[in-house]
């Protein structure tokens, strides 16, 4: 059976009701997951899973800084190997969430470019970096939701947005369960 690590950072809950849809749509693709946020995550031993997932917000077009944290301190327990060589059968996924109101997308791809660059420094493949619309909280946030880049972002993610993470993830976990069967009856 498909093993898979989902971790989360949500100081607002909209990385978390993603991250949560990401880690149904796994179980629904057979997958056995275990979800837990960073504060959580920080002694785990991921390399024990065959699927790692991190989602995080996108602040200031990066990733917030118990992410950037998380980051350094993984990648240096790991002692990185030099040209960071593909370990067979290491997944990882990373999920953003963004408001994006002053360039749309363009401010999340930062954050997810780096969660993905720490997975391929630490040998795993990348099957995706997803990006998903994240209201912005607060009282100050009624501009950033409706005047922004994307227009009326109010409530996302919504059932929409979460379904398509959740039939992603199904799809990705069918696939990868397929890939380790086969290597199993090698
Ligand atoms: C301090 C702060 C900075 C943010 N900076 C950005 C940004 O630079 N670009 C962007 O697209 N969204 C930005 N956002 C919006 C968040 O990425 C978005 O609302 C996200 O879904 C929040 O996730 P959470 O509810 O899991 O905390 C920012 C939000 C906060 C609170």
């Amino acid at each position: 059976m498909l093993n898979a690590l989902v971790i989360y950072f949500s100081p607002g809950g909209n990385t978390k009701r993603a991250a949560e849809a990401l880690a149904r749509g796994l179980e629904r693709g057979g997958a056995e997951v275990t979800l837990m946020p960073l504060a959580q995550a920080q002694e785990v031993d991921d390399t024990s899973y065959d699927l790692v997932c991190f989602g995080a917000p996108s602040y200031h077009f990066n990733v917030p800084e118990p992410v950037l944290h998380y980051v350094k301190k993984r990648l240096n327990k790991a002692a990185v190997r030099l040209g960071a060589p593909v370990q067979p059968y290491k997944w990882a996924v990373v999920l953003i969430t963004y408001g994006g109101p002053h360039t749309g997308i363009d401010e999340a791809t930062p954050a997810g470019d780096h969660l993905a660059q720490m997975f391929r420094h630490l040998g795993y493949e990348v099957r995706g970096i997803w990006y998903t619309v994240g209201a912005f909280h607060g009282d100050r946030a009624e501009a950033n939701n409706l005047y922004g880049w994307l227009g009326d972002i109010r409530g996302r993610p919504n059932e929409h947005d979460l379904g398509v993470i959740e039939t992603n993830a199904a799809g990705l976990a069918f696939v990868l369960s397929h890939l380790k069967n086969q290597q199993a009856q090698r």
